[in-house]
Order: C-alpha cells, then structure tokens, then sequence
C-alpha cells in the first residue's frame, strides 16, 4: 500500500497479539514539534497512546513502525498501560499485508490510498 508495508510469515489467527508497538515513550506536550517534523517528510511515527503520552517510533521503534492503515484493516490496536499491542481481527493468511485503522488525530493530511476512491484523510 505505501513503503515497505508488513506481511504474515505464518498464518494467524484472530485475536493474536502480533507485536507491540515500540518506540520512545514521550509526553504529548512535546509530540506536536516532532509531528510535525515527521509530518514534513510526509510520514506519521508519533502513536498517542492516552492523554497524557505518545510512543515515537522513529526512535527505538520496532517493525510495528512498518505497518499501513487501512479503513478496512485485518488488525486492531489494543492500549494496555503504555504498551501498545496490534492484534488480528480475524484470522488472516500467510501473504496478507497486515494492516490497522490508525484512528489519526490532527490534520489529516495523507490521502488514504487503502482502495481505489477511498477518501478519508490519515
Ligand atoms: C508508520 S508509517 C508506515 C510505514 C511506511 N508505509 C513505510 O513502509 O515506510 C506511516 C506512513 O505510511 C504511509 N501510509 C500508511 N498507510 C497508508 C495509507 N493507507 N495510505 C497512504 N499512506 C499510508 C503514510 O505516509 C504514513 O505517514
Ligand atoms: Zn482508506
């Protein structure tokens, strides 16, 4: 879909927890200057993960970091404390892009390329 993406080795099966999220853990008063750092090279590492903190992949992030939206994903994010968990939504083949719906807050300003016509705004 964009960039690397992230692909099933192995199938999996619904409800998984694949792989956490990682990165630095930075509060969301500081996020906003690195946003828009990233935001300026047209991509998105910052993950809120509740009102007060953000995880920032570009640093110490894991494989996670690679990992496309779709508004019709076959994976969900589950926050538990600080760590941030990307489980199947359904059982998924081995070969299928994994994808999750990133639930953007901001401006919104990468067009959403998940299918031909979509028009949500990431
Ligand atoms: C966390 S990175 C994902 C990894 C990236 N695709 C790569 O391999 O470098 C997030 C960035 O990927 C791109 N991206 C992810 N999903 C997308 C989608 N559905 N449509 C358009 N761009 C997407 C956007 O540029 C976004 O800022
Ligand atoms: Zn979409």
């Amino acid at each position: 879909m964009h960039g690397q993406g992230v692909f099933a080795a192995e199938p999996i099966t619904e409800n998984r927890r694949i792989i956490d999220y990682a990165g630095e853990l930075i509060a969301n008063a500081i996020s906003p200057q690195r946003e828009a750092r990233y935001l300026a090279e047209g991509c998105i590492w910052v993950f809120r993960v509740n009102r007060a903190w953000s995880r920032d992949a570009a640093v110490g992030g894991n494989i996670a970091r690679f990992i496309n939206h779709s508004c019709t994903p076959n994976c969900w994010f589950e926050v538990v404390g600080t760590t941030i968990w990307i489980r199947a939504a359904r059982n998924i083949r081995a070969g299928e892009e994994l994808t999750y719906d990133y639930m953007t807050v901001g401006d919104h300003t990468i067009p959403c390329r998940c299918r031909p016509g979509c028009t949500r705004r990431l």
